[in-house]
């Protein structure tokens, strides 16, 4: 596809970290999710009038179970995962999730972490800190509870997730993460209130450009605010200075709060696309695999997980991998032919 690829450089045989896909990046970071459910309609999201009464969710009998995530955590491990995160949908919507959690910690994954919309936190936050959870970031997009409402679309009121996240933070969980993705016209007005409440409560803001992730969003353009508007808008309030990525994979651009505040994070993966360090594979709740977020159709696992042992497993993960050349966001705006994206709430955010 693109003039860029190199020579396969997967080594079958060599130590995990060698597996590289064909722009050489390595496998390091698996995002799983585990229920395409989920008790939001937000707008960006799952709109209602796609996600309404007749929309065909996954079967219980199509969707992995907690012995089956956590059997597939196990190879991942093998093969040099360090990163798990648990997503959706809404992973708090799994009456077994602190099975999945507790299995995952168990196998030894070194780091585990979680994405929820905090509505269900309150009741949970113990069990999952308890089963051995790392790392959790909330989906808070605004912080005025007109705004929550009609982006949510749900009769969850904002006061139940702000609760949630107290409860996160009394769980052990601190700092957690909080995920906003502004749009403009919609939650704009947001951002510095986010940020106040952040700084307040001692949590990590990340501030997400609005990506053209799946088909029933109606994303638009004009809808995008830039990285570097999201950030003026911080600075002239809140002075800023750039920190280092922890990680040359990491999604988020850092920067500290100059008056010792704490950090924010911006996520520009619209204006600043990162895929040349993207080293990470995504697995639906129903076990297919995907090499990259704005990936079509994604290939089957979960025969595998049901009929074939761990090395059958091990080499499909490989062999998915060693193929791997997506850089979508790099590439957005060029011709992607039949390519039908799929919904990010199908595929974990
Ligand atoms: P940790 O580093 O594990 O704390 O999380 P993260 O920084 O990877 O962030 P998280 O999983 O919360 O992702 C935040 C947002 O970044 C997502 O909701 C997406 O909007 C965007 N994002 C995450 N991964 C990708 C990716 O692989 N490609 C693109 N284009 N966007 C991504
Ligand atoms: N653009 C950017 N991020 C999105 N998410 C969902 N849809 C989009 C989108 N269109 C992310 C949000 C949310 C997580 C579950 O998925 O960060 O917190
Ligand atoms: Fe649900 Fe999160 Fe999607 Fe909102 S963004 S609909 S909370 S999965
Ligand atoms: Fe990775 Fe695809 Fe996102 Fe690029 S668009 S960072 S390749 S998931």
């Amino acid at each position: 596809m693109s003039g860029q690829v190199e020579v396969p450089r997967e080594v079958e045989d060599g130590p995990a970290t060698t597996r590289l896909d064909r722009l050489g990046r390595p496998l390091r970071d698996v995002r799983i999710s585990v229920t395409d459910r989920c008790n939001f309609r937000c707008t960006y999201c799952m709109p209602r009038a796609s996600f309404g009464p007749g929309h065909a969710f996954l079967p219980r009998s199509a969707t992995m179970t907690a012995g089956e995530i956590v059997r597939l955590g196990s190879v991942l491990l093998r093969l040099g995962v360090g990163k798990i995160r648990l997503t959706g949908g809404e992973p708090l919507l799994r009456g077994d999730l602190d099975e999945i959690v507790a299995g995952l910690s168990a196998a030894g994954v070194s780091d585990l972490a979680l994405t929820t919309n905090g509505s269900l936190l309150s009741r949970w936050a113990m069990r999952l800190r308890s089963a051995g959870l790392h790392r959790l970031t909330v989906s808070l997009d605004t912080l005025d509870p007109g705004v929550h409402a009609r982006l949510s679309d749900s009769g969850v009121p904002l006061a139940t997730v702000l609760g949630g996240i107290d409860a996160a933070l009394a769980a052990g969980f601190a700092p957690v993460k909080l995920n906003a993705v502004i749009r403009r016209g919609v939650n704009q007005a947001s951002i510095l209130p986010l940020a106040d409440y952040a700084r307040r409560g001692g949590h990590t803001l990340r501030l997400i450009e609005y990506m053209d992730v799946g088909e029933s969003n109606a994303w638009n353009q004009a809808e995008v605010v830039p990285a570097a508007e999201m950030l003026a808008t911080v600075a002239a309030r809140y002075p800023l200075e750039p920190a280092p990525r922890r990680d040359p994979a990491d999604v988020a651009q850092r920067y500290r709060f100059q008056d010792g505040g704490g950090e924010i994070g911006i996520i520009a993966s619209v204006t600043q696309p990162f895929c040349g360090a993207c080293t990470r594979l995504r697995v639906s709740a129903d076990g297919r695999l995907h090499t990259c977020l704005f990936s079509g159709t994604g290939t089957d696992l979960l025969s595998a997980l049901r009929s074939g042992d761990d090395d059958d497993l091990e080499q499909l993960l490989t062999r998915v991998w060693g193929v791997r050349a997506d850089r979508y966001s790099e590439e957005r705006g060029q011709p992607h032919g039949e390519l039908r994206r799929i919904e990010m709430s199908y595929i974990g955010g």
